[in-house]
């Protein structure tokens, strides 16, 4: 697939990469020559991906607000938080409010996580009724409170039950399934190596590597190599996640692995600009833009998660937001001691006054209405 990439690419002219200036060459070709174009669409079974940068899914930060401005600043696909399977199947509140889905995020992916097949098949048709376009199914997630449950990274080490898993889900749905996995579990483990065909056998329309062993957590570096070797054995389109954090980075892995995608999680955090900037536009944001994207982020966020839950999920949006220089370091602090949201807005228009005119506009640009979902009472979410 590799080979076929450089091809294509040759055919279409090669443009030099200059932000990449390092001499690197593989298996042949110089990569400082080539470049692959971040705004091709590529598909997913039926499913047409505008362009080749995904948002990844984080828990505790891919909220709905943060889907819809990663569609915004140039993601193709973006992707929920991992949703637990059993917390579905048991009409579990805040589970079910994760299926709540915007017109303008399409096309998205919304992530489930479980051990046992039927449940995961139960909780793949309530996704696809919500109105996902891809269900993804997480076999990467190192955290303890959820490995030792049987579900995420452990899975990697239990080949039947996993495909069991990707075969239940298949079935039970019309639209496409994919996976996202870890490299293994300990650390230089290659199981996704292993495992990637089965994945693709049992129904996976699509895989997602970040090669890094669950053990790592996310110390060390994602081993872009295993990516490579992953894309020669499978005969679906793989997503490159880890460390993709500029777009000389994102160039050199899908020029190096013929992945078809690139996935940036971290660098997107509070930063939608960074997406931006893989795309191709080096702009930098003024401080009314800053103060404008997260003044409707918490706007967005009140609505989904309710003002209670809200004040704290987005404590730790502050410093993403405000830091790299373009606020004073003490004014995150301040923002953080403030008893209201209320009072966060306020004191972010007295530090940026134009920030008032580019939220007009943003929210005047934002779709309205057309939200759906489940055909349950809007309060089931805690928002309004
Ligand atoms: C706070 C946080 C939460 C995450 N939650 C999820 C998740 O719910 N599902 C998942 O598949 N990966 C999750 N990840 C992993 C990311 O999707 C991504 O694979 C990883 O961060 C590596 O990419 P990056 O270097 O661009 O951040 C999470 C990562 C972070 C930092």
């Amino acid at each position: 697939m590799l080979e076929q990439r450089l091809v294509v690419l040759g055919r279409a002219g090669i443009v030099p990469v200059t932000a990449v200036n390092v001499k690197l060459r593989f298996r042949g070709y110089d990569l400082a020559s080539v470049q692959v174009d971040l705004r091709e669409s590529w598909r997913i079974g039926p499913v047409e991906i505008p362009t080749r940068l995904v948002l990844a899914p984080m828990a505790g930060v891919s909220v709905q607000a943060f889907r819809r401005q990663g569609r915004r600043f140039g993601a193709g696909l973006v992707c929920s938080e991992m949703v637990s399977c059993a917390g579905l199947s048991h009409g579990n509140e805040r589970s079910l409010g994760y299926l709540r889905i915007a017109a303008d995020e399409h096309p998205l992916a919304v992530q489930i996580f479980g051990s046992e097949p039927g449940i995961m098949a139960e909780a793949a048709r309530m996704v696809e009724d919500a109105g996902a376009d891809l269900v993804d199914v997480n076999f990467g997630c190192p955290v303890r409170k959820v490995t030792k449950t049987g579900a995420g990274a452990t899975l990697l080490e239990e080949p039947d039950r996993a495909c069991g898993i990707v075969e239940a889900v298949a079935d039970a749905v019309s639209v496409p399934v994919s996976v996202k996995m870890r490299r293994g579990l300990h650390n230089g483990s290659r199981t996704c190596i292993e495992i990637g065909p089965k994945l693709v056998e049992a129904g996976a329309a699509s895989l997602t590597l970040h090669p890094r062993s669950a053990r790592q957590m996310y110390t060390g570096e994602a081993d872009h190599r295993l990516t490579a070797e992953l894309v020669e054995l499978v005969d679906v389109p793989v997503v490159a996640s880890g460390d993709i954090v500029s777009r000389a980075k994102a160039q050199i892995v899908l020029a190096t692995t013929g992945a078809e995608a690139v996935m940036v999680g971290r660098a997107a955090q509070g930063n939608p600009w960074a997406l931006r900037h893989i795309m191709g536009d080096e702009a930098e944001p003024s401080r009314e833009e800053v103060a404008a994207e997260l003044i409707l982020f918490i706007r967005e966020t009140v609505r989904e998660l309710g003002e209670h839950r809200a004040t704290g999920f987005l404590k730790k949006f502050y410093g993403w937001y405000l830091g790299r220089g373009r606020f004073p370091r003490p004014f995150k602090q301040e923002l953080v001691q403030l008893a209201t949201l209320e009072e966060v807005e306020q004191r972010l228009l007295a530090a940026a006054p134009g920030a008032r005119f580019v939220l007009e506009r943003l929210e005047d640009e934002l779709p309205q209405g057309d939200e759906i979902l489940l055909d349950l009472p809007i309060s089931i979410y805690g928002g309004g």
